[in-house]
């Protein structure tokens, strides 16, 4: 591991629970690798814009119509994810899906003809696979027996990172945010616990 890509999505910015989360993974990983590079993509204020029509019509067309404006950014951004050796995306829950910042995200890097390709199978992701770690942080619960609302946030990004490639993926999650300080506590142990089983394995980068 050289490269650590570190994508963080909530308007929160530092004072998030999903940057607190995903940064201590960062700090993780560092421990395995102190030589490792972090690149930082602070997303969560809106600096990525919706991609603007000529992407639109790339990506609906058999060629891409213009190298300016968001394909030039998708540019940047998909030779930041492909550069990076591991992936650690710390994202909210925003009803009950990732944030519209992700999503923006997403749309520059989930790119016709550059990170997938059209078969007749159907599309078939371009970049070669690496561990995406994934820190989520929610007010309610959305796993286990206690959850009392649907996820679409886990089963989504599962399956849109599978289509560019990225299939060994990871998450971690600090639910029940609007519990209260206590609960909020138990709720981190908990998460610092299965983080450390995790990384006790000789693998687990
Ligand atoms: C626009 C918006 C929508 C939200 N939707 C949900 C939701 O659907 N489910 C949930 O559990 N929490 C929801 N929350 C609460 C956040 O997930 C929660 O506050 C989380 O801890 C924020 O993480 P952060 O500190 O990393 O930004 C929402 C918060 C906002 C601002």
């Amino acid at each position: 591991m050289k490269k650590i890509l570190h994508v963080s999505c909530s308007p929160r910015g530092e004072a998030a629970e999903s940057y607190r989360l995903s940064s201590r993974i960062v700090a993780l990983l560092r421990e395995r690798e102190p030589s490792a590079d972090v690149t930082h993509r602070n997303i969560g204020d809106g600096s990525i814009p919706h991609v603007d029509m000529s992407y639109a019509m790339s990506q609906a067309s058999l060629h891409d119509v213009s190298q300016e404006g968001s394909m030039a950014l998708s540019d940047i951004l998909v030779d930041e994810l492909e550069s990076a050796d591991v992936v650690v995306i710390g994202t909210p829950m925003h009803n009950l899906t990732v944030p519209s910042t992700l999503k923006a995200w997403l749309d520059h890097v989930v790119r016709a003809r550059r990170t997938f390709t059209m078969t007749s199978a159907g599309k078939v992701g371009t970049l070669h696979d690496r561990p995406v770690y994934i820190a989520v942080a929610s007010g309610g619960r959305f796993s286990g027996e206690r959850a009392r609302q649907p996820d679409f946030l886990t089963p989504y990004l599962t399956t849109i990172l599978a289509m560019i490639g990225l299939h060994d993926l990871r998450f971690f999650s600090v639910e029940g945010t609007g519990a209260g300080t206590e609960a909020v506590a138990a709720t981190r142990d908990a998460t610092e616990t299965a983080l450390q089983v995790h990384f006790s394995m000789p693998d687990a980068i």
